[in-house]
């Protein structure tokens, strides 16, 4: 069992980054292998909506780290997502990454990389627009079939440094709250698997545009 952890900050080592390591130590103490991989701090181009992916299997735009991530993801059964806040948003960086991302499994037929594996969005801010940036992040597996695992709070931290979320006791103690729910899950998902539990047939995907005539 492996959960990849998304480092969405420019900031490799800033506060998001101290936030994955507080889940990476419960994880492994969990019995739950993981690997933080961070989006990079190079600009990340947004989706230029030109649908290659569809023929590719990947997105068209190579100088970053979208397809790596993509690629990576398929040995990985459950993914968590961290963010800066940025006015009140998820880093604009993370959200072209994510778009791309998700846009190119859904277009390409690749749905399996994300179907139904559980994920959570963790989020640092100085401040305030924290859940409205959780709200934003759940969006990518709610439209993924994937469950939610929640904590005990929403999942935040605040700082502006690492040093600073090291004091946010309340908030590292949710995200280990939060990493041993997600290993809970991934070991009853494990356990039904072995019971021969099937996932669910998925029917032929219908598409309506909304256009009246
Ligand atoms: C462009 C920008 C916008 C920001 N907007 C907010 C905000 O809306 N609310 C807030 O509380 N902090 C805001 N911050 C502060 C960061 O969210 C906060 O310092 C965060 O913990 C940084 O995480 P990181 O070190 O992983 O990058 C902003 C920072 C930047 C650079």
């Amino acid at each position: 069992m492996k959960v990849l952890l998304l480092n969405g900050s420019p900031r490799k080592n800033g506060c998001t980054n101290r936030a994955l390591t507080e889940i990476e130590k419960t994880l492994q103490e969990e019995g739950v292998e993981s690997e933080i991989f961070h989006i990079g701090s190079n600009s990340i181009s947004p989706c230029r909506a030109c649908r290659a992916c569809a023929k590719l299997k990947k997105c068209v735009i190579e100088d970053d780290r979208v397809n790596e991530f993509v690629e990576k993801a398929k040995d990985f059964d459950g993914f968590i997502i961290g963010s800066p806040v940025y006015y009140a948003a998820a880093a604009g960086g993370l959200v072209s990454f994510l778009n791309r991302a998700f846009f190119q499994v859904s277009m390409s037929n690749n749905r399996e990389v994300f179907l139904r594996k559980p994920a959570a969005a963790i989020v640092s801010a100085r401040r305030a627009g924290t859940s409205a940036t959780l709200d934003q992040l759940n969006k990518y597996f709610t439209i993924t079939q994937m469950p939610i695992i929640s904590g005990r709070y929403w999942n935040q931290v605040h700082g502006q440094t690492p040093e600073d979320v090291e004091k946010d006791l309340e908030g590292l103690q949710n995200l280990r709250i939060l990493s041993r729910n997600f290993a809970y899950y991934l070991k009853c998902i494990e356990a039904g698997k072995k019971l021969g539990i099937e996932p669910p047939k998925q029917e032929e995907t219908i598409y309506t545009n909304f256009i009246n005539e």
